[in-house]
């Protein structure tokens, strides 16, 4: 419940757009002796639960990194498995997302998705498009390098057709064209898992976000995790480059 005195903080810093690289989950299911795909399940109700936790918080974006343009190389059972639990989460769960006010976006290569992910995609997007209360981005088939390709052959397009010269490019042109320009850059990127690593996440966006990592796997990533990383970035001094607040004086 948002009324819970646990999320009423006001000694912490919430960043508005928040990433997170849903990593560990083979990890998980293996020091249980169970099969992967029970690690995938278990992180999925983790999604449910970092929701839950997000929008009591009052973070704005929650960009959750699903499947990257690499995870192609798994077995194709893992990969099947996966795509199963992203068609039961987006039906299954969308009451719950619902009742948090939740508005659900991707963000990736969807056109290179099964026919049924991009139609259950499509159905989410279309029925949460009214929610406000936080957004929650699913990169999927998602490559920060694809994405700046992506960016790149567009600019390409229009400067081909005279639309633009090459002065026009600018850093702010090819944030524009992105796959959601409208979404911040993260404040804070989370990897738990204990990995050191971006894995090709949000590469573009990420030139000045925070990062934490930890080494709790993504299935037991919960309220109290969340909240290390938000005291932790609470703790920051981000000076873009520039000097602290206290040595400008
Ligand atoms: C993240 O967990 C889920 C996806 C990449 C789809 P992993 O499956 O990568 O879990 P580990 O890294 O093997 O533990
Ligand atoms: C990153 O995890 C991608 C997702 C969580 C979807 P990976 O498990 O694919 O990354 P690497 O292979 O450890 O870099
Ligand atoms: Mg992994």
């Amino acid at each position: 419940m948002a009324s819970d005195k646990k999320y009423n903080r006001p000694d912490l810093k919430i960043p508005v757009s928040l990433g997170v690289i849903m990593d560990g989950n083979g990890r998980w299911a293996k020091k249980r002796l169970l099969p992967r795909s029970a690690g995938h399940r278990a992180g999925g109700e983790a999604l449910k639960e970092l929701c839950r936790n997000c929008g009591n918080y009052g973070i704005k974006y929650v960009t959750v990194y699903a499947f990257s343009t690499e995870n192609w190389s798994r077995p194709q059972d893992e990969i099947d498995n996966l795509m199963k639990l992203f068609v039961e989460f987006f039906g299954k769960y969308d009451k719950e997302l619902e009742k948090e006010g939740i508005r659900v976006r991707f963000t990736g290569d969807i056109g290179g998705m099964p026919d049924d992910i991009r139609k259950i995609c499509k159905e989410a997007e279309e029925n949460s498009v009214n929610r406000d209360r936080m957004q929650l981005i699913v990169a999927l088939n998602y490559g920060g390098r694809r994405e700046i390709v992506n960016a790149a052959r567009k600019i390409a397009g229009k400067l081909k057709n005279g639309e633009i010269t090459e002065e026009d490019i600018t850093e702010q042109m090819i944030s524009d064209n992105m796959y959601l320009p409208d979404v911040p850059d993260p404040d804070l990127i989370i990897r738990p898992s204990g990995e050191m690593r971006i894995s090709n996440f949000l590469l573009w966006e990420c030139a000045y976000s925070e990062l934490w990592v930890s080494d709790c796997l993504w299935p037991d990533f919960g309220f109290d995790e969340l909240t290390s990383a938000i005291e932790a970035y609470t703790k920051r001094d981000r000076r873009f480059g520039g000097l602290s607040a206290e040595d400008k004086k």
